[in-house]
């Protein structure tokens, strides 16, 4: 039988620069409601076996910067889930165009999967509160479907709340669950 998300993420959740269990049981539980979920992940961490998990059987596929990072998880799901992009966009030259939504770049990558395929999307990444999330935030709205869902993390800084203001909300995006730091949001169907 399937764990519960509560199984999965008991030992993971909480530690340094994760999600709360909170956060990853509203998140896995949203996802576990639709059928055939493809789920694109920005980021991988020690949390990646686990998504894997909650979406056992559907796409689960991860798109990371980190070069050691991707060494590092693909020896524990394997090379095949994890995609390289490169964020060329720094959040300062975002801002010198006044965060406008239209002129953020997309993450740079070969055959970019930002293609309205995807029915929920989770950004987890870059790292740290220095770059912001705006480059992957956008692609993940290039990348899901009408009515998809896209969980942004670490919004309780200053940069992810203007990406989350312009780039979901000034898009038509719905607020549907807040939980600590994470936010989940509905595209326009
Ligand atoms: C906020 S971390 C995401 C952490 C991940 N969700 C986890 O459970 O560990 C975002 C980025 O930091 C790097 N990273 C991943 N795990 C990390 C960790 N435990 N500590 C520091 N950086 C990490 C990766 O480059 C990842 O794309």
């Amino acid at each position: 039988m399937a764990r519960s998300p509560e199984e999965i993420f008991t030992g993971i959740g909480g530690q340094p620069n994760s999600c709360s269990l909170n956060e990853y049981c509203s998140w896995a539980r949203h996802l576990r409601s639709i059928a055939s979920c493809r789920f694109l992940v920005f980021g991988v961490g020690r949390d990646s076996v686990a998504w894997r998990e909650v979406n056992l059987g559907n796409p689960t596929l991860f798109l990371e910067n980190n070069k050691d990072w991707i060494s590092k998880i693909a020896a524990e799901i394997g090379q095949e889930h994890i995609r390289s992009v490169r964020y060329e966009q720094s959040y300062e030259d975002w801002e010198k165009v006044s965060f406008s939504a239209d002129r953020v770049v997309s993450p740079a990558m070969d055959n970019p999967p930002f293609d309205g395929s995807w029915d929920c999307a989770f950004v987890d990444a870059p790292w740290g509160p220095t770059f912001g999330r705006h480059q992957s935030t956008h692609a993940a709205t290039l990348a899901v479907k009408p009515g998809g869902l896209i969980a942004i993390h670490d919004c309780e800084r200053e940069r992810e709340q203007t990406v989350c203001r312009v780039l979901l909300e000034g898009r038509g995006y719905n607020l549907l669950e807040e939980v600590e730091r994470l936010r989940i949001y509905q595209a326009p169907r």
